[in-house]
């Protein structure tokens, strides 16, 4: 990737070169709160601004109109290789969707998508509940858990068996240990697991994620390889879990810390219990939870800015973004804009409601999962796993949070609470 340094080519419209881009300098303010600084940035610099990262020239494209350019109008010259191969260092290969660009990603995310369909997901919730009443029935004798770190579990799990087909036992027990533990010595060992269940699968048709990969082909036709298929299955534990456990403990968080509103999801709680509904039906009665999930993937966004590389020179309102420049889009700027968004610090689910309807006044306001044709591909199942979740942990326990503990982000390639957030069970 060539980062350009120079004033380079220019826009044709404006006469603007590379070098007329407002540029800032990263402050500790940054560093502690992304999202609110960033907003700052947007206010007073506009949508386009430079800054050193490290070593590396960034270009923060920020607010909605940002969003729209990145992940639909220009996204077919905004490469997924270049901007997360920059995040997470040099690239391995066999690439996973998140890295890959262009035919290749098509061919692949058709090949996965079935395992993510809406009617599939329909198919989950009973082994999704199996998962989270095993962990949360250990809450209760120990009496103070960190609900980040259990979400993390939970959140394994569900992908480990409901899209690897890893049996609860040792299987999960060596999934855990890899990727809750970083225990890298095992890491062969997992593998040979994972090639097991794929040798299963291409003589056994089995339709979870990894039985969808051992039957299909690629582009030249030809089957995928068992290193293809272990790349598919790392990405979809590793992006399916951080994320999940992050959003679903600051959600948990958000609901503890503001009693006057959980208090009416426990109405709807008892109204429309969560268990036995199908995927689908979940947000529509359990509205007041769902739109508590949303307002914590408001404010706790767990991708907080996005990286592409530019393949071609573009241009976006009349600044130009030469090939080879890294760009990142940022929800965690565009969910605290206060044009958007009424008092954008503030926890208030209702502002979800009809008929204020904040997130429908301009269109990629909100993108805690991305948007446009490469949207998370783990959404749906994310948001149902949550909403199961917090509707469990909220109808089974009574919780409060521990005080004088801090609790704090940490940013990274995705954002998490640093130290956990530990709070007080009690059985209701
Ligand atoms: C709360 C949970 C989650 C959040 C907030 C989240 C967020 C995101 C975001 C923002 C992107 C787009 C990144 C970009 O534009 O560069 C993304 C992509 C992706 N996510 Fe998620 N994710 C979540 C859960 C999951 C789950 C459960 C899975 C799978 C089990 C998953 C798998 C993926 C994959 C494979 C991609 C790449 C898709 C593609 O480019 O085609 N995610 N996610």
């Amino acid at each position: 990737l060539v980062i350009p340094d120079e004033p380079g080519l220019g826009d044709t419209a404006t006469g603007r070169t590379f070098a007329d881009i407002p540029t800032v300098a990263l402050s500790q303010a940054y560093w502690d709160d992304r999202g609110p600084f960033l907003a700052r940035l947007y206010e007073e610099r506009g949508p386009v601004v430079s800054a050193r990262l490290g070593q590396t020239t960034v270009v923060f494209l920020l607010g909605p109109e940002a969003n729209r350019f990145v992940l639909l109008t220009a996204r077919d010259a905004l490469s997924y290789a270049a901007g997360w191969g920059w995040a997470f260092g040099q690239l391995e290969c066999p690439r996973n969707l998140l890295t890959m660009d262009g035919a290749e990603h098509a061919v692949h995310r058709g090949l996965l998508h079935p395992a993510f369909a809406a009617r599939r997901i329909d198919r989950y919730p009973p082994s999704i509940v199996r998962i989270i009443e095993r962990r949360l029935a250990g809450w209760a004798a120990r009496g103070e858990v960190d609900v980040y770190e259990e979400a993390r579990v939970i959140t394994l799990d569900v992908v480990g068996e409901v899209l690897l087909g890893l049996r609860p036992g040792p299987e999960i027990a060596l999934c855990r240990a890899v990727y809750l533990h970083g225990a890298h010595r095992r890491r062969s060992e997992f593998d040979a697991l994972l090639r097991a269940k794929i040798a299963e699968r291409r003589t056994h048709v089995l339709d979870d994620a990894v039985g969808l990969l051992a039957q299909a082909t690629d582009v030249c036709g030809f089957p995928l390889s068992d290193e293809q298929i272990i790349a598919h299955a790392d990405t979809l534990l590793i992006a399916g879990h951080e994320t999940s456990a992050s959003l679903g403990a600051w959600a948990l968080y958000l609901l503890v810390r503001h009693p006057a509103y959980t208090q009416r999801v426990m109405v709807e709680l008892v109204q429309a219990p969560a268990t036995g509904r199908a995927a689908r039906a979940l947000a529509h009665d359990l509205p007041l939870l769902d739109r508590a999930l949303t307002e914590a993937e408001r404010l706790y966004p767990p991708i907080p800015n996005a990286p592409r590389g530019t393949c071609r020179d573009l241009s976006f309102v009349g600044h130009p973004l030469p090939a080879g420049t890294l760009v990142l889009y940022s929800a965690a700027a565009s969910h605290l804009l206060p044009g958007i968004w009424r008092d954008p610090t503030t926890f208030d689910p209702d502002r979800f409601a009809p008929p204020r309807e904040e997130h429908k006044r301009v269109p990629y306001a909100l993108v805690g999962f991305g948007g446009g044709p490469r949207v998370c591909i783990g959404k749906t199942l994310a948001r149902v796993e949550l909403l199961l979740f917090l509707a469990h942990a909220l109808s089974r326990y009574q919780l409060s949070v521990v005080p004088d503990q801090r609790i704090v982000q940490r940013y990274g390639v995705t954002n998490r609470p640093l130290h956990g957030i530990r709070m007080r069970v009690k059985p209701r």
